[in-house]
């Protein structure tokens, strides 16, 4: 579980691992988040284990993999591709590295990660599962974000070009569309009440989500009940994807 420190990946590494999977939660930076969990987690029984490791780093993922495996045997079966970053710029003022910077965390991240898993379980001849933590940005053009929605619009042709790649192999490929969620990718949204009236006005439902509420979602995609389930998008937004010209 990739950026599993916080927000939505934190809740859905709460939820996986109350349901019985060993976690490795993975992070960058500030290493206190990341223990916390773990510290939780394994004191209520559960196996886990931080590492940190930026996933836009070849090398950085390869030794993410490495210590997984290591530490709970066996492929990695499923993978939650969830580290993401987002910062608004117009596009006549972004900067070349910001751009890089975003593609690099939630697309290539994306990328680097899904093919270690695949890897793995491919050699291993076993199944497994990908998901992909994508945005409703997958469709919905957001002005000040083309970085973001750029990654996010590629996250979805990837997934579903490797949906039909890996399905001979028996791993499947789904992702998650999140709406408005209340996490600290959005603590500005969170924090100015006219900023969060403007959005919750886009949103047919009225409320922003809950993390739970995606990791809800993402338990069922990488779950035996979604056995049927490849290539597709679950959009999980209060009706975002609905609302005619949202930004
Ligand atoms: C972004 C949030 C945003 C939401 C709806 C998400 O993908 O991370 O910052 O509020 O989309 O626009």
């Amino acid at each position: 579980m990739t950026g599993a420190a916080t927000g939505i990946g934190k809740a859905t590494a709460e939820r996986l691992n109350g349901d019985g999977a060993a976690v490795v939660v993975n992070f960058v930076g500030d290493p206190e988040p990341a223990d916390e969990l773990v510290a939780r987690l394994t004191g209520r029984g559960g196996s886990a284990i931080a590492v940190e490791g930026d996933v836009s780093d070849e090398d950085a993922v390869a030794e993410l993999f490495r210590r997984g495996t290591e530490a709970f045997g066996g492929p990695i079966d499923l993978l939650v591709n969830n580290a993401g970053v987002e910062a608004p710029y117009p596009l006549v003022d972004m900067p070349l590295e910001e751009w890089n910077r975003v593609l690099a965390v939630n697309l290539t991240g994306a990328f680097l990660c899904a093919r270690e898993t695949a890897r793995a379980l491919i050699a291993a001849s076993e199944p497994g599962a990908i998901v992909c933590v994508s945005s409703v940005h997958e469709v919905i053009p957001w002005p000040s974000f083309s970085h973001y929605c750029a990654s996010k619009g590629g996250m979805k042709l990837f997934a579903e070009t490797i949906a039909r790649e890996l399905a001979p192999h028996g791993i499947r490929v789904a992702s998650v569309g999140p709406g408005a969620i209340l996490t600290p990718i959005n603590h500005e949204l969170v924090e100015d009440e006219d900023k969060r009236r403007e959005v919750e006005e886009q949103i047919p439902w009225g409320r922003m989500g809950e993390p739970e509420e995606i990791a809800a979602a993402i338990a069922w995609l990488a779950g035996p009940e979604a056995s049927y389930v490849t290539g597709a998008t679950l959009f999980v937004d209060g009706g975002m994807t609905l609302y005619p010209g949202v930004t």
